[in-house]
């Protein structure tokens, strides 16, 4: 098989009380694991099965037609959820330092008003789909929404924080309430791992 889904870096339980242990074993043991099993299917035989998976979300229009589809949806569910996962961590969250946290606080006017923003832009998308904080150009920061399973690296923009707000993501937990997940959602970001992707990207 071409991709994988990889094991989550922390127990099921490990988000608890913010994310429960029941959404996170059917979120990754079955919503990821189906992506995965999906994009495979889709491209197992044929010559893309050896690309990375950003190649194929950043190359989109030029796979065959055939393709796109499955490699928008399927692949980027398998990319998603496997980004999405190292963004969270127990015993994390708070206010970022270093470079990341200062551009931040320029770009938004300060940490509080960044959280605002990316909840308006959570609770904003219609549907399903995902909230980002990008990397747009050198150094500079942007939040963009995506419907489905659409992943920014296919417009261009680097991802280093996002969010899925599919009712998957927080239904058992929150019901309807995609704005406290968005909250709660804070006291789990894993700042190291944005300041990763952030310093990689700039
Ligand atoms: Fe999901």
């Amino acid at each position: 098989m071409p991709f994988h889904t990889p094991d989550l870096p922390y127990s099921y339980d490990a988000l608890a009380p913010y994310i429960d242990e029941e959404t996170m074993r059917l979120h990754h043991d079955k919503h990821h694991v189906g992506y995965t099993t999906k994009l495979n299917a889709a491209v197992e035989g044929t010559e893309y099965e050896s690309w990375s998976i950003e190649n194929l979300l950043k190359g989109l229009e030029s796979l065959p037609e055939d393709l796109r589809t499955p490699v928008r949806n399927h692949g980027g569910g398998h990319y998603n959820h496997g980004l999405f996962w190292g963004m969270m961590a127990p015993e994390a969250g708070g206010e970022p330092s270093g470079a990341v946290g200062t551009a931040l606080r320029e770009t938004f006017g300060g940490f509080e008003e960044f959280k605002a923003a990316f909840k308006t832009t959570a609770t904003g998308r219609f549907g399903s789909g995902w909230a980002w904080l990008v990397v747009n150009g050198p150094g500079r920061l942007q939040l963009v929404s995506t419907p489905n399973q659409d992943n920014p690296i296919t417009e261009g923009l680097t991802p280093v924080l996002g969010i899925d707000v599919w009712e998957h993501a927080y239904y058992l937990t929150y019901r309807n309430r995609r704005a406290e997940y968005v909250d709660n959602f804070f006291n789990v970001v894993n700042w190291d791992t944005v300041a990763h992707l952030y310093e990689r990207a700039r």
